[in-house]
């Protein structure tokens, strides 16, 4: 775990929502559901200390824009600091089109979120959902995790259902064991 998600975990356990960073597994079951072969333009919203961040970049087409959206500032100066040839925005997923506009990045074909959605209330995750999708280009694949078991409560159970009022196909994929805690990730379509 880096320092900077320790730190931002203490001072903010609310906007990080979780306890350990993303396995690289988890990582790359997120770059497989998200199939960014043909991917002109893709979008991580929430990096944090960036997980996943290195293998989105490791498996970006050639020439293919990438932006990651992170609301921490201080997690936003470490994974920019790790990817110096990623453009990282300071700013929140809420205003992921504006972001786009201002920075000239084209409708994303893939969106890959590492957001906290189960401490987010209804209006938050609509906001955020809805914004993903009027974003998404024509055929875009967003994905996201959940983790295995808390998936069953009620939070779990309200975000599932926001997917599907949002997207026309929402697919979970397999269950990820080496990740603390494990995950499956959604993979959703317009
Ligand atoms: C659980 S961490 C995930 C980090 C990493 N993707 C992983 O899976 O290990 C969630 C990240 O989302 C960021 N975040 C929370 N709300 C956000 C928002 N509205 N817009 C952008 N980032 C947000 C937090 O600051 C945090 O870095």
């Amino acid at each position: 775990m880096s320092l900077g998600f320790l730190k931002s975990f203490l001072r903010n356990p609310s906007t990080l929502g979780a306890i350990w960073p993303s396995s690289p597994f988890l990582a790359e079951e997120m770059v497989r559901a998200s199939d960014l072969h043909a991917a002109s333009s893709v979008v991580e919203l929430g990096p944090g200390s960036g997980a996943f961040t290195g293998h989105i970049l490791a498996n970006l087409p050639t020439g293919a824009r990438f932006a990651a959206i992170e609301k921490c500032p201080i997690l936003a100066r470490e994974v920019s600091g790790k990817f110096p040839e990623a453009r990282i925005i300071e700013g929140c997923a809420t205003r992921l089109s504006d972001h786009l506009n201002t920075e000239n990045i084209p409708r994303p074909n893939a969106i890959l979120s590492g957001l906290p959605w189960a401490i987010f209330d209804a209006g938050l995750q609509t906001s955020i959902l809805n914004e993903v999708h009027g974003t998404l280009a024509e055929g875009g694949v967003f994905s996201t995790f959940a983790y295995y078991g808390p998936h069953r409560l009620a939070a779990g159970q309200r975000f599932r259902k926001n997917l599907e009022r949002t997207f026309s196909h929402v697919c979970r994929n397999p269950v990820v064991m080496r990740n603390f805690p494990p995950a499956f990730v959604y993979s959703c379509k317009r």
